[in-house]
């Protein structure tokens, strides 16, 4: 890698801020007694110093400005600093930098400790080695004094990444070079005559300068696992939600089924006409499936560096059929071997519920299919197959989901970025 320090702007460059920004700009001038405004037309606010900004678009005194920016923060401080989400791409781009043995830097004009929370709250912080920014009192710094202090504390070969004339001059100034990216706020007029040295259209363009041919950091693997009717589609989906908000580019994908073979495989299994089917042919269409969903979808997923949210994988098989067909659990993980060849998640979402109670739930919600149908001690030793083989296992994240819905996912959530920040720090 020709830099082996990079120091990123945060708005516009690692995040999209726009709504927290321009809604926080809207409620200051509504504050100061200025009507007619919408929060759209503070879009120019992102990038700049806000002082100045609210005293050149908005005409504002010295002292005017300091009481609106007062006012911005306030509601910025509270929920303007969350309505924010990662750029598509961006974990992958850090932790492929990371892997490479790169320092990375947030370089912002916003002051340190919002971007701190923010770099925490949207799982930026593991892969960072620092985050500077203007300090309390410190307010007027330039972007030139944040990008030259980031560089000597960081060391190595420098880069600056930004969206906006004033992360290219700052850095030009400090005899920075300066890469600047499109698909921020700013324009490529302004970022060239600023000085760039190159632009980036997108993430994936921005990754290929920054790490040309070196190796890739290997995406991440997730899996749920549950009784049926436990929740998991529900989470799933909030699962998936956050993720995206922090950047991940995400792959969806569920056993059994995946692509289009492997969703025919699906249709075999859980068509309650194949009530003749046996146990072993059950087991083997599930591994099946699985053999094909590993290598037409998720392996080429993690490849790319992506998130791969996996419903149901080899635990679902040890349980409904080593368990609940009694085949016996050690002989459908061996049976499992040859389709996963290796491959096992980072971390399991285990969303733990007593099989009557997931099983009560499930039937009230549709019509039985052929598994559903089988006797209650079924699940009873899917359960007890799942509990053994999980439980207290270090990929495992136990989720109660017996609780109200909304604290099984902020469970769910938290349990998982505390694993996602252990994982990045491996990288
Ligand atoms: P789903 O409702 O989560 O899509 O799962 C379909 C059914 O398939 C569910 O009852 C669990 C069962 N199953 C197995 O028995 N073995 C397996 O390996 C998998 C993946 C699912």
């Amino acid at each position: 890698m020709r830099y082996t320090t990079i120091l990123f702007d945060l708005d516009g460059t690692l995040t999209r801020s726009e709504e927290g920004i321009t809604r926080s700009a809207l409620y200051a001038c509504e504050r100061m007694g200025l009507a007619g405004h919408t929060a759209q037309e503070f879009r120019r606010f992102i990038g700049p110093p806000l002082l100045d900004s609210f005293r050149t678009v908005l005409g504002m005194s010295e002292a005017e400005a300091a009481q609106a920016v007062a006012f911005y923060r306030e509601r910025f401080s509270a929920v303007g600093w969350k309505e924010n989400e990662v750029y598509a791409g961006i974990p992958a781009l850090l932790r492929s930098l990371k892997k490479n043995g790169a320092r990375i830097a947030i370089a912002t004009g916003k002051p340190v400790e919002f971007a701190r929370r923010i770099a925490e709250h949207f799982g930026l912080a593991p892969v960072l080695d620092a985050v500077i920014g203007p300090r309390p009192g410190d307010e007027r710094a330039d972007k030139s004094e944040i990008v030259a202090r980031a560089a000597r504390e960081l060391g190595g070969v420098p880069v600056m990444v930004g969206d906006r004339r004033f992360d290219i001059e700052g850095a030009r100034a400090c005899g920075v070079p300066a890469i600047g990216v499109l698909y921020g706020y700013g324009s490529e007029e302004e970022l060239l005559a600023a000085g760039a040295t190159q632009i980036a259209r997108s993430v994936g363009e921005l990754s290929d300068l920054l790490l040309g041919d070196a190796p890739r950091a290997r995406g991440v693997f997730l899996t749920m696992e549950g009784m049926d009717g436990c929740g998991k589609t529900t989470q799933r989906e909030a699962l998936v939600d956050h993720l995206r908000a922090r950047g991940w580019e995400v792959l969806v994908t569920r056993e059994p089924g995946g692509d289009e073979i492997a969703e025919k495989i699906r249709d075999l299994l859980l068509d309650p006409q194949n009530r003749a089917m046996c146990d072993e042919c059950e087991a083997y269409l599930y591994a099946a499936g699985r053999a094909q969903n590993v290598r037409a979808l998720i392996w080429p997923a993690l490849s790319r560096g992506e998130m791969v949210v996996c419903d149901r994988f080899v635990d679902s098989s040890v349980a409904y059929q080593g368990g609940g067909r009694r085949l016996g659990a050690e002989r459908i993980a061996a049976l499992n071997e040859m389709a996963v060849d290796g491959e096992t998640p980072d971390a399991t979402i285990y969303l733990r519920m007593e099989p009557q109670q997931a099983l009560s739930r499930r039937l009230s919600a549709s019509a039985p299919d052929r598994l559903e149908s089988e006797r209650a001690e079924f699940f009873e030793r899917a359960f007890r197959t799942y509990e053994s083989r999980l439980m207290g296992q270090a990929r495992t994240l136990v989720i109660d989901a017996a609780q109200p819905i909304e604290d099984v996912t902020r469970d769910m959530l938290a349990a998982l970025d505390a694993r996602l920040c252990e994982l990045a720090a491996r990288v």
